[in-house]
């Protein structure tokens, strides 16, 4: 009988798109997915470090495994991605029931580490060298950050209307705060033909379906995309420009961006080619200079601020998001009443707000004291939260009554569970610039473009119902 695994998954954008390629891996050398933990002969979480809440949680529910496998002692329990890069053998103390543990940069290694476990090699572990300490050699074999890039795939995919495709690996900055580039090792754009070629193969699969296709490019910092060949050296804008010539992809979109890297012919780029989304995910962290030095972003507000005004005046319409740490070491009130000016004026269509935690082993942590107390952070966390969510309210309010595009996602996560076939259920899908929009529709239309037209409108959620499609439906929403 074959082997069952449960895969559960937190994190970014990175390790989703991980998890897709773990599972095809895992389906690849003979294993089913188990429909819950229990039923389950491998349980394998993909963790995140960038936070400590995240850890927390995962730590916590490694501790409720603990009898499962006291009562199942076959049952292999494994911690893979950036917790497991970060902790590696730290795991096996604070959780001694877990039998394997694998970076993001040895996750091709699964199947066969399993077997190794599965033989009785005991608890195995499988991470890069500290990409801080040179000599500190505590793992046992291939030691550098060595992409995990298996070849895609497309036929045992869930859904053939989305897919996140990724442009790079790590990243090369050193935000103070940020634990990310220990964890996912130095920055490495994938080859712009090997994009274009996966992009083609998703989208004949989503011809073939009779659906749209919509890919994410994902990287750290996506748009300091840079691959070298032939003496010619390709950029974000260039890979936006080859995919927008594949047939069947109909909307593409890229996360995440850096403000220093938002160039002119990036978002030029973005308002001539018809199939990108007039969307970008540009994180500003601050609106304080002194903050954003000691986060080491490499600009200061007013330069965020160019750079806005930039794809404002190139692409009319757009919409931005943004992310922010509140609570930042040494952030005064006075520095905090700048960020909320930024999100006053910016108009982000959204924003993720998150408490500073301090990560160990980062500069911040290192060398600043994290001397905002909890309750500030917590109130100074809500109070930008407000300012963004009656920013967001406001800026959908004017789409009612109008048509949007929408990509339908699949059903609503409150609705009902289908009866028959052809029933009608709530819906869920997006306008192009990343608008959340629900209606009701029968399930035929998950992967297909419609015309919906709002008729409610909220901070996080538009509300409609389909339209007659019409010539020169253009909305773009
Ligand atoms: N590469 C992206 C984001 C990476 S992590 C970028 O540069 O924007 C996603 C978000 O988590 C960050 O944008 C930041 O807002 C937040 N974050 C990262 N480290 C954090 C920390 N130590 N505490 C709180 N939030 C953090
Ligand atoms: Fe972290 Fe900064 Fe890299 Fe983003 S750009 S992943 S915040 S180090
Ligand atoms: Fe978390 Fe790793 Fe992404 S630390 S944010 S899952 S790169």
């Amino acid at each position: 009988m074959s082997k069952r695994f449960y895969l559960e998954t937190v994190g970014c954008q990175m390790n989703v798109l991980d998890s897709e390629l773990v599972a095809s891996g895992l389906a690849r050398a003979g294993y089913e997915p188990a429909a819950t933990r229990r039923a389950a002969d491998v349980v394998l979480f993909n963790t995140c470090s960038v936070r400590q809440h995240a850890e927390d949680k995962i730590y916590s529910e490694l501790g409720r495994l603990k009898r499962a496998k006291e009562q199942n002692p076959l049952k292999i329990i494994g911690v893979l991605g950036c917790m497991a890069q970060k902790d590696g053998p730290l795991i096996f103390r604070r959780a001694p029931h877990v039998d394997l543990v694998v970076g993001p940069s040895h996750l091709g290694e699964l199947p066969r580490l399993l077997d190794e476990v599965a033989a009785g090699a005991g608890p195995v572990i499988a991470i890069s060298e500290d990409r801080n300490q040179e000599n500190h050699r505590q793992v046992r074999e291939s030691l550098s950050f060595v992409p995990f890039d298996p070849a895609r795939q497309v036929d045992s995919r869930a859904a053939a209307h989305q897919a996140m495709v990724r442009a790079a690996f790590g990243c090369d900055k050193c935000c103070s705060y940020c634990i990310v580039p220990s964890v996912r090792g130095p920055e490495q754009s994938r080859p712009i033909g090997r994009i274009e070629e996966e992009v083609r193969q998703l989208a004949r699969r989503a011809m073939e379906r009779e659906v749209a296709l919509e890919v994410t490019l994902v990287g750290q910092t996506v748009n300091s995309y840079h691959y070298a060949d032939g003496g010619r050296t390709f950029r974000l804008a260039d890979v936006l420009e080859r995919l927008n010539a594949v047939e069947g992809l109909a909307r593409l979109k890229f996360v995440t961006s850096h403000p220093r890297h938002m160039t002119a012919d990036l978002i030029q780029a973005v308002r001539d080619l018809d199939k990108a989304s007039p969307y970008f995910h540009v994180p500003a962290q601050s609106g304080s200079d002194g903050v954003l030095k000691r986060m080491r972003r490499g600009y200061t507000a007013a330069a965020y601020r160019e750079m806005l005004s930039a794809i404002r005046e190139t692409v009319p319409g757009a919409a931005v998001t943004s992310d922010f740490i509140v609570g930042f070491c040494g952030e005064t009130e006075e520095d905090f009443q700048k960020t909320v000016d930024l999100v006053g004026e910016a108009r982000f269509k959204n924003s993720f707000i998150f408490k500073y935690s301090p990560r160990p082993g980062t500069y911040a942590a290192d060398h600043y004291a994290d001397d905002v107390h909890e309750d500030v952070k917590r109130r100074r966390n809500n109070e930008l939260l407000a300012v963004q969510n009656a920013i967001s309210e406001e800026d959908n309010r004017p789409l009612v009554g109008r048509r949007v595009e929408i990509l339908v996602e699949g059903p609503s996560k409150t609705s009902v569970r289908r009866q028959s076939e052809g029933e009608v259920v709530q819906l869920v899908g997006r306008t192009t610039c990343d608008r959340i929009v629900v209606f009701d529709g029968t399930e035929k239309l998950v992967g297909q473009i419609v015309p919906v037209q709002v008729e409610e409108a909220h901070a996080f959620t538009l509300f409609g119902r389909t339209a007659e499609p019409r010539m020169n439906a253009d909305e773009r929403g």
